[in-house]
C-alpha cells in the first residue's frame, strides 16, 4: 500500500471536483432551476401543488356588504340625500371551481366557479333591517325611457303612479341582498318584448345578489392558460363566456386580457403594473404601484387601482372607448353594457379617486384610502400575493325626466346604493412557507458557490497537501485499518471479499 497514492484519495479528490463544478453549475442556473421547480408547482396541471388550493380554496374567505340607508328620502329631491352607512352584513363564502377541463391541444383550461355564501353571525347588523334606499326597478325604467317618444313616456308616467311606485322603497336587508323581492314592474316586464328590457332575462324578483347563491353563471364562464411552457403564466384569462374578446366596447377596450386573480407576474419592480380581468367590471384594469412594506416576515409590494385605473378619459385617453357615450365622470365606470343595460355604475367605495362632484352629490360619503381601496399586497419576487383587498361600489345613475313625473326634477347625479368588500390575507403557515422558498431563491445560488469552494477545497488538499499532512493522513489510514481492516479498506481488499462471498454463495 504504502508508496502509491490510496485509491481512497483518489476518490475524495475526483468526487470532491467533481461535485464542486456541480455545485458551480446550480450557483449560476440557480434561479433558472428554482423557477422551474416554482413554475411546476404554480402550473394548473391536476398534480401540481397550486391546482389543489386553486380548485377549492381552502382559506376562509367572507364577503362583505355595507349597505347605505337613505333617511330623508321623503324630502327628495327638494333635499340632498343623507346616506348612512350599515353594516358590514357579513357572509361566509365557499367556492370551487367545476366543469374543470384541460385543454392540451391549446394549453388552456376552462372553468365556471361556484359560489355560496352563509350568513355569519358576527356581522354589524341583522338580515332583517328595514332599510331605505333607491327604487333601482324605477329607475330603470326611466332610465330605458331616455328615447321614447313624448306619449310612452307618458304612458309610463302614469303606470309607476297607478303602481305606486315612489323615488325610494324600504325593504329589510335579507330582500335586497339574495332572497329579492317582488314588484308589480317586474311583472309588468316580464309580458313586454325583449326589446323593451334590453334582452334582461325576466325574474320575478329583484335583489342584488338575486339567485347568485350556487349559481355556475356569476362570474361565467372562463377559459385561462395553463402555464406549462418556459415563461408562460397559469390563470391569465384567454376566453371568457365563450368570446376572445369584449362584446360591450369597441377599440381597444374590447381587449380581453390578464389575470382572473390567483395567479400574477414574477420578479414584480415599482414600475411594474398589474394587469387583471375583473369580471365584476367586464373589464380589464390596471394597477399601479403604492408603496411597499412588511407582513408576516415577507417583503410586499402594493399595487392599487388608482386614479387612471376606470378614469373616463380626463386622465386616461385609452379609456374614452368604456364610456358607453358620453363620458360623464372620471372615476367611476358605466357598466350599464354589460348588465342589460340598467343604469349601473362602478366605483370605490364612498367614490374614492372619483370626481369629487359626485361626492358632493349626497351626504355620507368619508372616502379613506385605508378603509375603501382595492389593492394586491404581493410579495414581489415570487408574484404571490399575501394580501388583497377587492372592493367596489355600485351605484345607479339618475337624471331628470321631463315626462315624468316621479322623476321630473331629480338631479343628475350618481346615487350609491352599496359597496362590498372582500379581504384575503395570506395565512401565518403559508407565510412562513414562503419565506422558506423566498430564502432558497435568494440564498440558494450563494449556498451553491459555497459548497462548490468547500468541495474544490477538499479535492486540492486530497491531491496535493503537504508531506507531514501526507504522513499525518496516511497513519490515520492505517490505523483505522488496524482497527477493522475489512471495513475500512474499500479498495481491492473489498473487492475481493465480494468475490469469496459471490464463490461461496452458490454452495
Ligand atoms: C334606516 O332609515 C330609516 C329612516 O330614517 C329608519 O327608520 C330605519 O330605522 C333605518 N334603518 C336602520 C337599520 O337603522
Ligand atoms: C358542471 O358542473 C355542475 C355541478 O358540478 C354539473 O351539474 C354540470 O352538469 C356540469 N356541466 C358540465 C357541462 O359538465
Ligand atoms: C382550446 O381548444 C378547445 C377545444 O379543444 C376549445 O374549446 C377552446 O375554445 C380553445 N381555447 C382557446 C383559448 O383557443
Ligand atoms: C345559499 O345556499 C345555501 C344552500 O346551498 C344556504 O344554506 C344558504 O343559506 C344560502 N345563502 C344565502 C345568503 O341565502
Ligand atoms: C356597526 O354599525 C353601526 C351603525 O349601525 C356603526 O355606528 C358602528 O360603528 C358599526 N360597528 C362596526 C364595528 O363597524
Ligand atoms: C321601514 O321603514 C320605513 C321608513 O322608515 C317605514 O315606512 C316602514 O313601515 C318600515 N317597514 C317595516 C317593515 O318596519
Ligand atoms: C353608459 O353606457 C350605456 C351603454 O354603453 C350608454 O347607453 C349610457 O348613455 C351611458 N351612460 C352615461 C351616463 O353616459
Amino acid at each position: 500500500m504504502r508508496g502509491r497514492t490510496p485509491r481512497w484519495r483518489w476518490l475524495v479528490a475526483g468526487g470532491g471536483a467533481l461535485l464542486a463544478v456541480g455545485a458551480l453549475g446550480a450557483a449560476l442556473a440557480w434561479s433558472l432551476i428554482f423557477d422551474s421547480i416554482l413554475a411546476s408547482q404554480l402550473a394548473l396541471t391536476p398534480s401540481s401543488r397550486s391546482y389543489k388550493e386553486w380548485v377549492a380554496p381552502a382559506v376562509p374567505l367572507y364577503f362583505e356588504i355595507y349597505l347605505f340607508n337613505w333617511t330623508n328620502a321623503a324630502d327628495f329631491p327638494a333635499e340632498k340625500p343623507i346616506l348612512v352607512e350599515l353594516g358590514p352584513y357579513r357572509f361566509r363564502e365557499h367556492r370551487r371551481h367545476v366543469n374543470v377541463t384541460w385543454h392540451h391541444n391549446n394549453d388552456s383550461l376552462s372553468y365556471r366557479t361556484l359560489r355560496s355564501w352563509h350568513y355569519d353571525p358576527t356581522s354589524n347588523g341583522s338580515l332583517n333591517d328595514n332599510i331605505t334606499t333607491l327604487n333601482v326597478i324605477a329607475a330603470s325604467a326611466v332610465f330605458r325611457s331616455r328615447f321614447w317618444g313624448y306619449f310612452q313616456q307618458k304612458g309610463l308616467s302614469m303606470g309607476l303612479a297607478m303602481f305606486g311606485q315612489r323615488v325610494s322603497v324600504s325593504k329589510t336587508a335579507r330582500e335586497l341582498l339574495f332572497d329579492g323581492y317582488e314588484d308589480p314592474l317586474l311583472d309588468l316586464a316580464k309580458s313586454l318584448p325583449a326589446s323593451t328590457t334590453g334582452g334582461a332575462p325576466p325574474v320575478d324578483r329583484f335583489g342584488w345578489f338575486y339567485e347568485r347563491n350556487n349559481s355556475l353563471d356569476t362570474d361565467g364562464f372562463m377559459e385561462v392558460t395553463i402555464g406549462n411552457s418556459y415563461g408562460s403564466l397559469p390563470g391569465q384569462i384567454l376566453r371568457w363566456n365563450h368570446e376572445d374578446s369584449l362584446p360591450f366596447y369597441g377599440g381597444k377596450c374590447s381587449r380581453l386580457e390578464g389575470s382572473v386573480g390567483e395567479f400574477l407576474p414574477r420578479d414584480l419592480s415599482e414600475e411594474s403594473r398589474l394587469t387583471m380581468f375583473l369580471p365584476d367590471l367586464c373589464r380589464t384594469v390596471n394597477m399601479d404601484y403604492r408603496s411597499s412594506g412588511q407582513m408576516l416576515g415577507l417583503n410586499y409590494h402594493k399595487y392599487e387601482l388608482s386614479e387612471g385605473s376606470f378614469d373616463n378619459s380626463s386622465l386616461s385617453l385609452s379609456n374614452t372607448c368604456f364610456c358607453g357615450g358620453a363620458c360623464a365622470w372620471g372615476g367611476v365606470m358605466n357598466v350599464s353594457a354589460c348588465r342589460f343595460g340598467s343604469p349601473t355604475f362602478v366605483s370605490l367605495p364612498h367614490f374614492l379617486r372619483a370626481d369629487p362632484a359626485l361626492r358632493a352629490g349626497v351626504d355620507g360619503m368619508k372616502p379613506d384610502p385605508e378603509k375603501h381601496s382595492f389593492y394586491f399586497a404581493v410579495e414581489p419576487r415570487l408574484g404571490i400575493p399575501v394580501e388583497v383587498a377587492a372592493r367596489f361600489q355600485i351605484n345607479v345613475y339618475l337624471e331628470p325626466s321631463p315626462n315624468v313625473a316621479l322623476y321630473e326634477h331629480v338631479p343628475r347625479m350618481l346615487f350609491p346604493v352599496f359597496w362590498v368588500q372582500q379581504r384575503v390575507t395570506l395565512d401565518s403557515n403559508t407565510a412562513q412557507e414562503l419565506s422558506v422558498v423566498r430564502g432558497a431563491r435568494d440564498w440558494g445560488a450563494t449556498a451553491c458557490a459555497a459548497a462548490a469552494l468547500l468541495l474544490a477545497a477538499v479535492a486540492a488538499l486530497a491531491t496535493c497537501c503537504p508531506p507531514h499532512v501526507n504522513k499525518k493522513l496516511h497513519r490515520l489510514h492505517d490505523d483505522l485499518k488496524h482497527c477493522c481492516p475489512s471495513r475500512i479498506e474499500f479498495s481491492d481488499d473489498q473487492d475481493k471479499i465480494k468475490e469469496d462471498e459471490l464463490k461461496l454463495n452458490p454452495m
